[in-house]
């Protein structure tokens, strides 16, 4: 008797978006060597390429936008430091970005130019943005709290409870695929733990649901530069799970 009988062997099955992408790739060759009959056009081969992949998420009309989020903040005096704030750091880029980073609050340039990381810092997350092959438009940068503290001292319990919710509130309406939180503050933060982050970093952790990755501050790198690799390395761990190669 022949032990191997079709059922133990079952032939390979290719997955449906591998199909598709075999019939679109022999339709163009068989259309550049002249074949005809067929249709190939680029329109026809967009809807194949549809075929058997899931379905873009449905825009929720009853999502928060960022506007919306930004008008609701509006001049806001929810704490002491509208006081000494020159402008409220909102956050920018992009409205769906994939990706989050997530700092700890604005410093002296944040503070006068309004804009999330462009100091000495920023200019470094620039580079690791790029670094990951991507630009600062393609990610959404802000911090835990939307004020500078005067003389950049840590920010209390009272101005973390009165902003985090409106930072939350970002992160719902962007859903992002993974979050980048930068340096202890951010990670303790957004997770609500005391883990240092030299132990939080260099693995996800689950932000309601989404993957957040903790990873060391760009002002600590501009600090202690030895500590990049470390930061290297959690970037491709995030490339590799978002499909970008390095
Ligand atoms: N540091 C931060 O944490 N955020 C900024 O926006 C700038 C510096």
């Amino acid at each position: 008797m022949n032990p191997s009988t079709p059922d133990d062997n079952p032939p390979r099955r290719s997955h449906p978006a591998d199909l598709v992408d075999e019939t679109i790739r022999s339709l163009k060759q068989m259309a550049q060597a002249g074949c005809s009959g067929f249709d190939s056009a680029p329109a026809s081969l967009e809807t194949i390429n549809r075929w058997g992949r899931p379905a873009p998420p449905q825009a929720d009309p009853d999502r928060e936008t960022l506007p919306d989020i930004r008008a609701d903040l509006g001049d806001c005096r929810r704490c002491k430091l509208c006081n000494s704030r020159t402008t409220i750091v909102f956050g920018q880029g992009a409205e769906q970005a994939r990706l989050v980073f997530v700092g700890e609050g604005p410093g002296a340039e944040e503070d006068r130019q309004g804009l999330a990381f462009v100091g000495a810092a920023g200019q470094l997350l620039t580079k690791i943005i790029q670094a990951m092959k991507m630009t600062r438009e393609d990610v959404y940068i802000c911090n835990i709290i939307k004020c500078r503290p005067p003389g950049n001292r840590n920010p209390q319990p009272d101005e973390i409870g009165a902003c985090v919710p409106f930072l939350k509130r970002q992160l719902k309406s962007i859903q992002p695929e993974y979050i980048c939180a930068l340096g202890s503050f951010a990670a303790r933060t957004l997770l609500d733990t005391d883990t240092p982050i030299s132990r939080l970093r260099g693995r996800l952790h689950d932000y309601l649901g989404i993957p957040l990755l903790p990873t060391y501050h760009p002002a600590f790198l501009l600090r202690n530069p030895e500590r990049k690799r470390d930061v290297w390395e959690d970037m491709k761990l995030l490339m590799g799970r978002m499909g970008i190669e390095y």
